[in-house]
């Protein structure tokens, strides 16, 4: 990213509130950030801090009670294809669709021609490393493919950013580094924008170039993490260590290992 870059999205002073029959739920207030072409940026914060939320709203499904949201020059108002989805629940794929159909099918509903949408499938299903189960049904595989066939269908897409909610939370701790780690792969092979969010202080410092902490809806703190050291043993390095630390302390804990 460079300080001259056009931000690709930006939140500006956002609310988001939910009516409830009494009172009005305020779930993030007045929040402004922007993400960078190619940049891939967290929002880290606790339970109920507002992030799902947030990612709804730049998705278009929710409306900002005050500020705004752009996508390039575009106010956010609808969903579209230039934003794709990947969740934390194993069940967003479709069951009665095999891998190769469930990467097809956004392509194919979106009017692209099912040799091209079946070409462009499967560059992607290589990239997560799933040929052999191409024709696989979902209830066949492992949660950890389950998420990859779900990535693969996000950046087949091609959109113009990728929004990820907790993608591998559901996972345990081994195959959640690998995916984190494919992930980060992926990023460098594509030069893809992420908005990843995450409750996790080491995924977050694993995968972040800058992340956002949230507290209650509003902004803690933002964290720029250095890259220029990353290699294979990023996990053990002192950088690692120091931005799990930085990112502890904006949640307002003291030991670099301990979560939100
Ligand atoms: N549909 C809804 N109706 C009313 N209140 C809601 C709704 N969805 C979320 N909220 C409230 O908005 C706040 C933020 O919720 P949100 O789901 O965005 O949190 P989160 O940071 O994603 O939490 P988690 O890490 O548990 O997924 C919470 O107080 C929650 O109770
Ligand atoms: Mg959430």
């Amino acid at each position: 990213m460079s300080d001259a870059a056009q931000p690709l999205l930006s939140v500006k002073d956002v609310t988001l509130q939910y009516p409830a029959e009494d009172r009005v739920v305020t779930a993030v207030h007045r929040l402004s950030f922007d993400v960078y072409p190619s940049e891939r940026f967290v929002l880290l914060g606790p339970s109920g801090c507002g992030k799902s939320t947030l990612l709804k709203a730049i998705g278009g499904f929710m409306a900002p009670v005050a500020g705004e949201m752009t996508l390039g020059e575009t106010l956010i108002t609808t969903p579209g294809p230039d934003r794709a989805f990947v969740f934390q629940e194993f069940d967003q794929l479709l069951p009665w669709k095999t891998v190769l159909g469930n990467i097809l099918f956004p392509l194919v509903t979106g009017g692209m021609p099912a040799t091209e949408a079946t070409e462009r499938a499967r560059v992607y299903i290589s990239k997560v490393g799933l040929e052999k189960f191409a024709d696989s049904y979902p209830h066949t595989l492992s949660g950890g493919m389950k998420q990859r066939v779900a990535i693969a269908r996000a950046m087949a897409m091609e959109p113009e950013i990728l929004l990820m909610d907790e993608p591998f939370a559901a996972l345990d701790e081994l195959t959640r580094f690998r995916l984190d780690d494919d992930l980060r792969a992926i990023w460098q092979q594509q030069g893809c924008t992420i908005v990843f969010v995450t409750h996790s202080v080491t995924e977050a410092a694993y995968l972040a170039e800058r992340a956002l902490v949230m507290q209650a809806g509003r902004l803690q703190q933002e964290i720029t993490i250095d890259q220029s050291a990353r290699d294979d043993g990023f996990r053990s390095s002192r950088v690692f260590a120091q931005a799990s630390a930085a990112l502890s302390q904006a949640l307002g804990f003291n030991h670099e290992s301990k979560q939100a």
